[in-house]
């Protein structure tokens, strides 16, 4: 069996995903889990308050209230420390996380992009920008992509991904709603084969081993 995973989930908004992957963990559906802190960049953030309605520690951290970025990173990392965590989750984090962080724990940070990547992200594709680029290049399919996080934004191996059609009639936010739908399912799926240590990395590729 895995080492049982601590995750330290990143997330600047509502945490939708977040609570997608509570409620898997709460179901039995993950086993071998369980999420030891919520951090977020913004104090009203919609995932603390989901935190603390679960009792799971939230806390807020931002680059503002540190002097230096390497402040900054040496909080982060002392949070993490604390809370045990040995696995990091960014759901709709907007901040780029520190080299440092990235490779205290290489292999051990996924993030969820809502398109297929490598196409429609990089720098600035984020929210609602993302799924305007998919309708205005005419393209029939969209989707959602977990992949690690290395320094580079959206470049990390991809763990999985799933389409999603495009209807002729979509617009940014009908599309973004029906991708929303399918992170949820996604994104507990691919937590759960890393609690089942079914995620073999050797250096950028990734393989999954059967699915139970
Ligand atoms: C999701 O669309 C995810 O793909 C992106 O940020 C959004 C987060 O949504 N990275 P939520 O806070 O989980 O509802």
């Amino acid at each position: 069996m895995a080492d049982s995973l601590k995750i330290a989930v990143f997330a600047s908004g509502k945490g939708s995903n977040v609570r997608a992957i509570l409620e898997a963990i709460e179901a039995g559906t993950i086993r071998n889990a369980a999420i030891v802190s919520v951090i977020s960049n913004n104090s009203d953030a919609g995932v603390l308050t989901l935190a603390r309605e679960h009792g799971i520690p939230a806390i807020h951290a931002s680059r503002k209230g540190y002097g230096s970025d390497s402040d900054f990173c040496r909080a982060l990392i002392e949070i993490l420390n604390a809370s045990g965590a040995n696995f990091i989750v960014l759901a709709g984090y907007m901040k780029k996380v520190d080299a440092e962080i990235v490779r205290a724990f290489r292999n051990r940070i996924v993030n969820i992009h809502p398109a297929l990547l490598p196409d429609f992200g990089g720098p600035g594709m984020y929210g609602m920008h993302v799924h305007e680029a998919v309708i205005k290049s005419g393209k029939k399919i969209s989707g959602a992509t977990v992949h690690l996080v290395d320094e580079e934004y959206d470049r990390g191996p991809i763990v999985l991904q799933q389409q999603v059609a495009v209807a002729d009639d979509d617009t940014p936010e009908t599309l973004a709603a029906k991708v929303l739908q399918v992170e949820h399912e996604l994104y507990p799926r691919a937590i759960r084969l890393f609690a089942e240590g079914k995620i073999i990395i050797h250096e950028r590729h990734v393989r999954i081993e059967q699915e139970a």
